[in-house]
């Protein structure tokens, strides 16, 4: 499962709420351990990862924001990528037709250009030469994209555009973004998703549905938000007598014994979703903790990171 820090890009996605984003910043405070320049880029629009740096405005203005020693991040919006496009392919020719109400109009009313074009900014990102006017290159960029379904729609879109197209910028910009995206040497898929039923599920569809539309191959897989079964089997036979015992005898006692039943239970049902899994992919996803703080801040993200490393 390892090895994924050779690739110039990596594509997070998974069900809505797993933990794609927190899971994006993770990583990415992995990769800047390691010394690679790298950038996390929001596809989502809510700047998660500058926000967790502390700035609280959480506004990148769609621009690369620092955040720590090699750590980067921008929140990637499809006019401002437009913009961007069309003023390096066209000039000022690309500034006025980037201006008119026309122009805009076309592309909110073009399915899949949203998607095209932000796409196309991540791929900008990941190049080692970087199209934007004294941008630095990034050794990784790790994009926190939308939920398994728009994620998938998303990857697909170069290649409709490319096909549509047949001719002209678009179509060889469709061809340039799929044969980069398809590219395993280049961009992996990275799952997320929790040990629930529907996640999986969801997980085990993305996997075939990639592979059968875009022919790619699910690079990782994270289980997020694993609880700790503090008792094993036997243990929680203990603990459902003891409940069983005290509940004459004492409230509080029975109210704890049962609180630690609960958990013991739902952390077993957890590890049966991670078994069913684990064997629909043929291999055992990276686990990571449900993180006990009420909000996950660097610490948490942190502690997060270095268990992620093992993808890098
Ligand atoms: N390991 C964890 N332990 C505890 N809480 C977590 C963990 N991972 C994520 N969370 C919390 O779960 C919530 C959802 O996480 P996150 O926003 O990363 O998910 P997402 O998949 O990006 O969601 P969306 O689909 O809305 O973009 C957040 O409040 C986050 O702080
Ligand atoms: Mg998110």
């Amino acid at each position: 499962m390892a090895g994924l820090s050779d690739k110039r890009l990596l594509f997070l996605t998974g069900k809505g709420g797993v933990g794609k984003s927190t899971v994006a910043i993770a990583l990415g405070i992995a990769a800047a351990r390691r010394g690679l320049r790298c950038c996390v880029a929001e596809l989502t629009g809510q700047d998660r990862a500058a926000v967790a740096f502390g700035h609280r405005d959480g506004s990148s203005g769609a621009r690369e924001l620092r955040l720590a020693q090699d750590l980067w991040t921008i929140s990637i919006e499809p006019q401002h990528a437009l913009e961007e496009y069309l003023s390096q392919k066209a000039g000022p020719f690309g500034d006025v037709l980037a201006g008119s109400r026309t122009f805009h109009g076309f592309v909110q009313a073009t399915p899949g250009m949203r998607e095209l074009l932000t796409l196309g900014k991540a791929w900008e990102l990941a190049q080692p030469q970087r199209r934007t006017a004294g941008a630095r290159p990034y050794d990784l960029v790790i994009v926190d994209a939308p939920a398994t379904g728009h994620g998938l729609a998303a990857l697909s879109t170069p290649r409709t555009f490319a096909e549509i197209a047949k001719v002209g910028p678009i179509a060889s910009q469709g061809r340039t973004l799929d044969a980069f995206f398809t590219d395993p040497d280049a961009a992996a898929v990275v799952a997320v998703a929790l040990a629930e039923e529907m996640p999986v599920n969801e997980t085990l569809r993305l996997r075939r549905e990639l592979r059968e539309q875009l022919g790619i191959e699910l690079a990782a897989t994270v289980v997020n938000a694993l609880l700790p079964d503090r008792l094993g089997p036997r243990q929680g036979a203990t603990v459902a007598q003891a409940e069983q015992a005290a509940a004459k005898a004492s409230p509080l006692v029975t109210a704890a014994l049962r609180a630690a039943r609960s958990e013991h239970v739902r952390a077993a049902a957890q590890r049966a979703q991670v078994a069913r899994l684990a064997e629909g992919l043929g291999s055992a996803p990276l686990e990571l903790p449900y993180l006990f703080t009420p909000a996950v801040d660097v610490a948490g993200l942190e502690l997060l990171s270095e268990r992620l490393e093992e993808l890098l």
